[in-house]
């Protein structure tokens, strides 16, 4: 077999067959294969879908493409989580603790964000201190003494996919369900977790822009799941607007932590985490009520132990926990401007995607693998849509590092709040499917 046949048999729109998906992740994974014919096989991939048995085989096969982690010393059910990605998007920073108190182990391995945003593994490193890069033996040891531990995906997580992913961004296949699915699949199946609760992001800072798509992602998801013996459940969840008033990295942090602390919730902060967090409860086996779980979990934020369990796991990963008692201590950006609204009526958009965008042109993401991100930038809102605004009123703070950026986000920040005169309302949880 050569790669020549693999992409032909695509390109006509045929299904391949396990070994010549087997064969394209190995070659590739190894270097065997030139990046400008896997792209043609993704290109291809892309075009004409690929079956749900394919798929599996696809996911499977970058799943095994580097070290597979065991987890079974943390008991039967391990439980994991994962976002199809969004605009302020703290819930691994909240939901991570919240569980870890009721007692369910949490051995999560976060990303690194590419792109305009950080992923939780970056916002984790604003914590002076935090350890993010430990070897897997002490990860496990961690959940093992302490019930948690967080940190950044180890170098030999699903290779074939991190090679995938970042050629399919120079290529316009970001937005594939079969290569979407297999991406987040195999990164769970790799790193252990044998039930899988998925947050399906669905609006314009999404991969997934309406319900359908993002219906058919999920449905993919669970199918692989099954085919795979990996109990998967999706929550879908709005990301028209950015989740939450935070986005930037260590501000994304302190909202985490105050949400932690009981003190400030926002609506859908607390919407997402407490139905994600409910299915986990359930998928670990305690407890199959959704409601009452929701209870549980609210009760362990009011109680203080979901944040107990943070400051034990910041202190455990050498993180310096005076900063999580008082968030005044995190490093300020230099510009702190406060953006008045020039006119009145009700919030009706604010688009995700651009925020993201604005967010990642004052340095809180990174263009290229390399690039270095500041931890202390971003913005934080004041409004969200359905609220109502005077003229002159404060929409949000930027934060920057330069007066020119922070001028120029001023000027974009203005034209992404859509204001009119209906009231308009969005949901946060669109669906659950199972
Ligand atoms: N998240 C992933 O891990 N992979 C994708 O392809 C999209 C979102």
């Amino acid at each position: 077999m050569t790669i020549l046949d693999v992409i032909a048999k695509k390109r006509d729109g045929k299904e391949l067959n396990k070994e010549e998906i087997d064969f394209f992740i190995s070659k590739y994974t190894n270097n065997e294969i030139e990046d400008y014919q896997a792209a043609a096989l993704i290109m291809a991939i892309y075009i004409n879908g690929m079956t749900y048995r394919e798929i599996k085989d696809l996911t499977i096969a970058m799943a095994h493409s580097g070290d597979i982690l065991d987890l079974s010393a943390l008991g039967k059910n391990v439980v994991d989580k994962h976002s199809t990605g969004g605009v302020g998007d703290k819930v691994t920073i909240i939901l991570s603790p919240l569980i870890a108190s009721l007692g369910i182990p949490v051995a999560k391995m976060s990303g690194r964000g590419l792109g305009y945003t950080g992923g939780t593994a970056d916002k984790m490193e604003a914590i002076p201190g935090y350890r993010t890069e430990i070897p897997e033996n002490e990860f496990i040891n961690n959940v093992k003494k302490i019930g948690i531990s967080l940190i950044t995906q180890t170098r030999n997580l699903a290779p074939a996919d991190k090679k995938i992913y970042a050629l399919r961004d120079t290529i316009a296949c970001t937005e594939s369900i079969p290569l979407i699915a297999s991406s987040i699949m195999s990164k769970k199946i790799a790193s252990g977790a044998n039930k899988i609760v998925l947050d399906v992001t669905c609006g314009l800072g999404a991969f997934m822009k309406n319900i359908n798509d993002a219906k058919e992602l999920s449905k993919t998801m669970i199918e692989i799941g099954k085919l795979a013996k990996r109990e998967t459940i999706c929550v879908i969840t709005n990301m028209n607007q950015p989740l939450g008033y935070a986005v930037g990295n260590s501000l994304e942090v302190i909202e985490a932590i105050n949400f932690l602390k009981g003190e400030i919730m926002p609506d859908d902060v607390k919407d997402v985490v407490l139905e994600l967090g409910a299915y986990m409860v359930k998928l670990a086996g305690k407890g199959d009520n959704i409601e009452e779980n929701k209870k549980t979990l609210l009760e362990n934020i009011k109680n203080g132990k979901a944040y107990n369990k943070f400051l034990e796991l910041v202190q455990n990963q050498g993180g310096n926990i005076e900063y999580i008692k008082n968030t005044e201590k995190f490093e300020k950006a230099r510009y702190i401007r406060n953006v008045a609204s020039n006119k009145e009526g009700f919030v009706q958009e604010i688009n995700a995607e651009d925020i993201g965008k604005l967010s990642g042109k004052l340095g809180a993401g990174r263009k290229n693998k390399n690039d270095k991100i500041d931890l202390s930038v971003g913005l934080v809102l004041n409004k969200k849509i359905g609220d109502f605004v005077r003229k002159g009123d404060k929409l949000a703070t930027i934060y920057a590092n330069s007066e020119k950026l922070a001028e120029e986000a001023e000027k974009d920040l203005l034209k992404i709040y859509v204001l009119g005169k209906e009231k308009t309302t969005e949901k946060t949880i669109l669906d659950i499917i199972k």
